[in-house]
């Protein structure tokens, strides 16, 4: 087990399997923009990406979640499933995906050794979440691939709704109620500021108070005790099923104290920061032949010299309009 310069722990890792996306969201990946992406021959091949999974564990690694872009445009990502799942030490593999190709792809992520999946969802309605997503979608679509989720065995299935004010924050109730009966978790995240091109301003986050207040209207609900340390989610349950619902407050209550997160982009870069600017090169580092060891060195070395509290220095930065070049949203994968 490692510690940063504030003495935490890591303890997840976020891989991105791809920077491309079959959406263009407007909180992440605007339409009518130029994108670049990386050539296949610059992104983590699977064995590559399961080596650097591999080595974390030994530095105290025990979730690796798979994130985008959108991670099941990635060929055969099942593979790397399977891959991982035979990693010693890793308790939990869990994916983040828009749900597009999900009902296709749910057995086989199960079957390869896939333990959690989170969709992130938006609307319920075809036109807001077309909107949305830059595309034409059909909510049923991405409602088919949850069942499927659901239906092949992943349980819970939780879903995220980043909640975007004139956009779908009048939907916060309607969207808790259909997951509610659906027996789904829904975590309702503060839109963010990651990257430079959303065209986030404060204005526009529905604080996760707000949102606890919409719901309690309706609904009884109690506070949960966190499960981990770390855990990103204040969760609340209903008092008349128990089921559960979740806030991700990262502009209002930021959690940088507990952060134990690393994060690993397609073409091999570490960040150690949602809203970092540049990252730790370590494919050049497996593709000039270092050994186990070296990259574990690496490893340790990126972490323990981490600083990172990006979410609790915001509005002090903001105020002193510093302009930071963030990696963008589906570079970094959430
Ligand atoms: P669990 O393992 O189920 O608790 O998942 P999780 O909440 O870590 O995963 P998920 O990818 O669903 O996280 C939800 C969202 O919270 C992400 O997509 C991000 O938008 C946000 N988030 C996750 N980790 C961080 C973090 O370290 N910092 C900030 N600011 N936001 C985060
Ligand atoms: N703010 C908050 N959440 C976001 N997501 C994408 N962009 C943002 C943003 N700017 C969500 C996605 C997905 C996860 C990766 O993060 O909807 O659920
Ligand atoms: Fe794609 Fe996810 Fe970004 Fe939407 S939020 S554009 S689905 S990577
Ligand atoms: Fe961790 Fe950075 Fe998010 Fe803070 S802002 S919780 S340091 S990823």
């Amino acid at each position: 087990m490692i510690k940063d310069t504030y003495g935490r722990e890591l303890h997840d890792l976020r891989v991105s399997v791809t920077d491309r996306c079959n959406f263009r969201c407007q909180f992440c990946m605007p339409e009518n923009q130029d994108y670049e992406f990386y050539s296949r021959s610059e992104i983590l091949t699977f064995e590559e990406i399961e080596r650097i999974v591999r080595v974390s564990t030994k530095l105290g690694v025990r979730k690796v979640r798979i994130t985008g872009g959108e991670p099941l445009v990635r060929k055969h990502i099942e593979n790397l499933i399977h891959l991982l799942s035979h990693v010693d030490g890793l308790h939990d593999i869990s994916m983040t995906t828009n749900g597009f190709l999900l009902s296709q792809k749910a057995k086989l992520l199960k079957d390869a050794g896939l333990k959690r999946i989170t969709v992130s969802f938006h609307s319920l309605k075809d036109e807001v979440f077309s909107k949305v997503v830059g595309k034409d979608v059909k909510v049923s679509d991405i409602l088919k691939g949850i069942e499927t989720a659901i239906d092949v065995g992943f349980h819970p299935v939780k879903v995220n709704v980043c909640v975007v004010r004139g956009l779908n924050d009048s939907e916060v109730l309607d969207i808790a109620k259909f997951f509610k009966s659906m027996g789904v978790v829904v975590r309702f995240i503060e839109f963010m500021d990651v990257g430079n091109i959303n065209g986030w301003s404060l204005e526009r986050v529905v604080s996760a108070k707000d949102i606890v207040n919409i719901i309690s209207k309706e609904f009884d609900i109690e506070p949960v005790e966190k499960s981990y340390r770390g855990e990103v989610a204040d969760r609340y349950r209903y008092k008349d099923d128990g089921l559960e619902f979740g806030v991700i407050s990262s502009i209002t209550q930021p959690f940088c104290g507990d952060c134990n997160r690393l994060r690993l982009t397609a073409d091999g870069k570490l960040l150690t920061c949602l809203f970092a600017t540049d990252g730790y090169d370590i494919k050049r580092l497996i593709r000039s032949g270092a050994s186990d060891e070296k990259l574990q060195e690496f490893i340790r070395g990126v972490w323990q010299s981490r600083k990172d509290r990006y979410s609790e220095e915001r509005l002090e930065r903001i105020r002193r309009g510093e302009i930071l070049r963030k990696v963008e949203m589906f570079k970094v994968g959430g």
